[in-house]
């Protein structure tokens, strides 16, 4: 059977749009998918129709592609299955909405948006308009995030009591980001919670709680958080959360009925300074029998380990390599190809809900850190000019 294919219509040409349409562009059966592939049929360029066209021609798209220079014509596009938003984080609602008005399903960048009300109303305008919607957090969807996740429910490492995860770059944040980049730039929703601190988040969520059959998930009963921020902008530049999850996982055992965990980022110091893995792991997953560790960075992990516990076996050493030159973008468009192809809404490996929980656990973190963002990022009302 041939393999069901959407067409993709890219919104923003910035760096992480041309990561995903190059990795788009791959032989799937390279990676092992031959149910599904992917077209890319046009390209919006928030400043210009020639700034798409570089674009479509600096990726190699083969075919033939629409350039727009405004977002509206991309939503608008008959040939376009499913919208890919790659603008700031601090577009991202408005973005969204335009798109969903427009009848188009949407996979969006995380952070998803600024906060969980602009996230929950996403999740109900799609609901109401039956159409797809999903936050692309690549990550949950590598082989080796899967991996993890069925060893866990599994029991290979007991119960997991608790889950420590950090994803941090090591800069020198004044000369590397200065006042304008996204990264620090308030009025672009900056600061290291909701770029890198997403995935120290996804690490947590992903054990302790994706982990547990979904009626028994529950959201953490308490969340302690400093943050500090960065002195030219106000946006965070370290970030410490501390969690307490009113369940365990696999059993949800009621003793001792809790589980704990710590989600760091910080701009300053990395969690792996040589970059070669030498101050391994990124995460810890500890269990009553053992643990696994993950080597990093948290969004793009390729190695891990389980630990036994004393006498109970060796430690098992397992590589997940991304195919040759590819990132791994891929995978989360299978999934969105496979939730098109099913009539789904949404993916069962990040559900709306599940969304939503850490928005809102990322609100809070926000609320004790007192990083507060311009109100027009922050607006719930559709449309806002930004
Ligand atoms: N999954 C991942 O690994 C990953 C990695 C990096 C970033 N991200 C996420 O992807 C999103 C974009 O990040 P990026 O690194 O690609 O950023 P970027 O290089 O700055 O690109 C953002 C693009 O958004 C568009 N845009 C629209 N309005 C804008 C505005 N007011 N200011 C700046 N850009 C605007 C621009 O493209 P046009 O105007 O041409 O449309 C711009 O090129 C963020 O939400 C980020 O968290 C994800």
């Amino acid at each position: 059977m041939a393999p069901y294919n959407i067409r993709w219509g890219i919104m923003a040409t910035g760096w992480i749009a041309e990561t995903f349409v190059k990795d788009l562009l791959r032989d799937p059966n390279v990676r092992g998918a031959s149910d599904v592939s992917h077209t890319v049929v046009a390209v919006a360029s928030s400043s210009s129709k020639s700034r798409a066209e570089k674009f479509i021609s600096e990726t190699g798209v083969p075919g033939s592609c629409a350039a727009y220079g405004n977002y509206e014509e991309l939503v608008a596009d008959p040939n376009v299955d499913v919208v890919y938003v790659a603008t700031p984080h601090s577009h991202h609602f408005q973005n969204v909405m335009l798109a969903l008005e427009a009848g188009k399903p949407v996979l969006c960048e995380k952070a998803f948006t600024v906060n969980a009300a602009q996230t929950k109303i996403l999740c109900e305008t799609a609901k109401k308009k039956n159409l797809f919607l999903m936050e692309a957090v690549w990550t949950r969807y590598f082989p080796l995030s899967i991996q993890v996740r069925d060893l866990i429910k599994n029991g290979a490492i007991g119960e997991v009591l608790r889950v420590i995860a950090d994803n941090s770059f090591g800069e020198d944040v004044e000369t590397k980001w200065g006042t304008e980049h996204r990264m620090v730039n308030k009025d672009l929703a900056g600061g290291c919670l909701l770029d890198l601190g997403i995935y120290s988040l996804t690490w947590v969520f992903q054990t302790l709680y994706h982990t547990l059959p979904r009626e028994q998930r529950k959201p953490p009963s308490a969340i302690s958080a400093h943050m500090a921020l960065y002195h030219l902008t106000g946006a965070d530049e370290a970030t410490t959360v501390l969690l307490t999850f009113p369940t365990t996982t696999p059993s949800n055992l009621p003793n001792p009925g809790q589980s704990q965990a710590v989600a760091m980022t910080n701009l300053r110091v990395a969690t792996d300074p040589a970059e070669d893995n030498s101050a391994r792991p990124a995460i810890r997953i500890q269990g009553t029998k053992g643990e696994i560790q993950v080597d990093g960075p948290a969004f793009r992990p390729e190695r891990y380990r389980i630990i036994p516990k004393k006498g109970h076996g060796d430690i098992k050493e397992v590589e997940c390599p991304f195919p040759e030159g590819a990132k791994g973008m891929f995978y989360e468009a299978d999934e969105v190809a496979r939730c098109l192809r099913d009539g789904k809404l949404e993916s069962d490996t990040l559900p709306w809900e599940e969304s939503i929980v850490i928005m809102e656990v990322m609100d809070e973190v926000r609320r004790q850190g007192e990083l507060t963002y311009p109100e027009k990022i922050e607006s719930t009302v559709y449309p806002t000019v930004l």
